[in-house]
């Protein structure tokens, strides 16, 4: 395809972030529109170097506004890469209903937009989490999805939505899920950049649970390089996983970068377990793999570079952990320090 306009959504958020750039970098694009309510996870300083770029246009604006989503469409658009979502397990928990309106509803608003109008590609971006738990073994695409905690049962939603609009309406969808993403500008609710600044801050990590719950980790560039990959590459009304292929138990993780900041190991703060947790992550990602495709960063030096990122950035990640996230943090956490 070239020429390309594409519809970002969720492009202020931490993977839309690195696939906006990566998108206008390529020769085949002319314009990317980055549409993004700019909830909490949403953040305009992460695209701050793309700002003057004459081919990035930015929209703050919901998936789930019918008639905003049919301006945006109105103009014309090629193709739609949708990472918009309520993305947080521990956030779903505590109140589900934002998850349902964007990461179900949202995606029909934008399916409806792109059946009204044509587009040449949908690339709905799913999890590996909608497939639940698995204790041995992997999952490939054809498993039954079983998603358990509100945000994954969200996330499945919005996953099938998507393929039966291609099998219904022969709109041409993609969806991928892949595994658990790290890197830059990662919002530090999540794992990785909320231990890493925990650490910085010389604050505990709370570790739920017996710390022995098994994520895979892929970085955030691999991801949306593999996206990338799957616009050209992917079958319309397939679904691919997209995995790092670098299994982890979270203790272990932990004393991985406890190690990285020559931290004890007495930081670790065990903690009441998420409800509902899904226990072990592991999907099969040979059908991506027999495209053509491959990771290119190595886990640990990912996981290096990473720290760094967030010892040398505190003014990106401060004003967050000093701002609403201390409310939720105080909720969640109660009062660990
Ligand atoms: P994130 O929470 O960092 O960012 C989400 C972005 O979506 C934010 O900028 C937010 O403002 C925006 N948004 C939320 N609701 C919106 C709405 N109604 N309309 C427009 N914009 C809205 O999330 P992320 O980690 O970058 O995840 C991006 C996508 O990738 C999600 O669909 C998520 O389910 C999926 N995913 C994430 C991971 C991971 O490890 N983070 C793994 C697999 C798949
Ligand atoms: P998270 O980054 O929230 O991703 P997900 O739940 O979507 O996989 O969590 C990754 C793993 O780390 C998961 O097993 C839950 C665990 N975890 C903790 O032990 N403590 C925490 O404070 C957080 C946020 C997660």
């Amino acid at each position: 395809m070239n020429n390309l306009k594409i519809l970002v959504t969720g492009g202020a958020g931490f993977i839309g972030s690195h696939f906006v750039k990566l998108a206008l970098k390529k020769s085949e694009v002319r314009q990317v529109i980055n549409l993004d309510k700019l909830t909490y996870a949403g953040n305009p300083a992460t695209l701050k170097p793309v700002e003057e770029d004459p081919k990035y246009q930015f929209i703050k604006g919901d998936i789930a506004d019918a008639s905003l989503i049919d301006t945006v469409f109105k103009n014309g658009i090629d193709m739609v890469v949708n990472f918009a979502a309520e993305t947080h397990v521990d956030r779903s928990i505590q109140e589900a209903g934002d998850f349902i309106k964007t990461d179900i509803q949202g995606v029909w608003v934008l399916l409806e937009a792109c059946r009204r109008y044509g587009i040449k590609k949908f690339i709905q971006i799913s999890t590996d989490e909608v497939y639940g738990s698995i204790a041995e073994g992997s999952f490939t695409e054809t498993a039954p999805l079983m998603p358990s905690n509100p945000y994954s049962a969200s996330k499945a939603g919005g996953d099938r939505l998507a393929y039966s609009y291609w099998k219904t309406y022969q709109l041409p969808v993609v969806v991928t899920r892949c595994s658990n993403n790290y890197g830059p500008y990662q919002y530090p609710e999540k794992l990785i950049p909320l231990f890493v600044t925990n650490a910085l801050e010389n604050k505990k990590l709370p570790l739920y649970g017996d710390g022995l719950n098994r994520r895979d980790w892929i970085h955030v560039l691999d991801h949306c390089e593999a996206v990338w990959f799957l616009t050209e590459k992917g079958e319309n009304g397939e679904t691919y996983n997209i995995a790092g292929r670098n299994e982890l138990t979270n203790l272990v993780l932990t004393r991985m970068i406890l190690d990285e900041f020559n931290l004890d190991p007495s930081m670790i703060q065990p903690v009441k377990d998420r409800p509902g947790h899904d226990r072990r992550y592991a999907i099969d990602d040979s059908r991506l793999r027999k495209l053509g495709w491959t990771s290119q960063i190595p886990f640990e030096k990912g996981l290096k570079e990473t720290l760094q990122w967030y010892k040398e950035n505190t003014a990106w990640w401060e004003p967050i952990k000093h701002g609403e996230f201390k409310q939720y943090y105080q909720q969640q956490y109660g009062a660990i320090s």
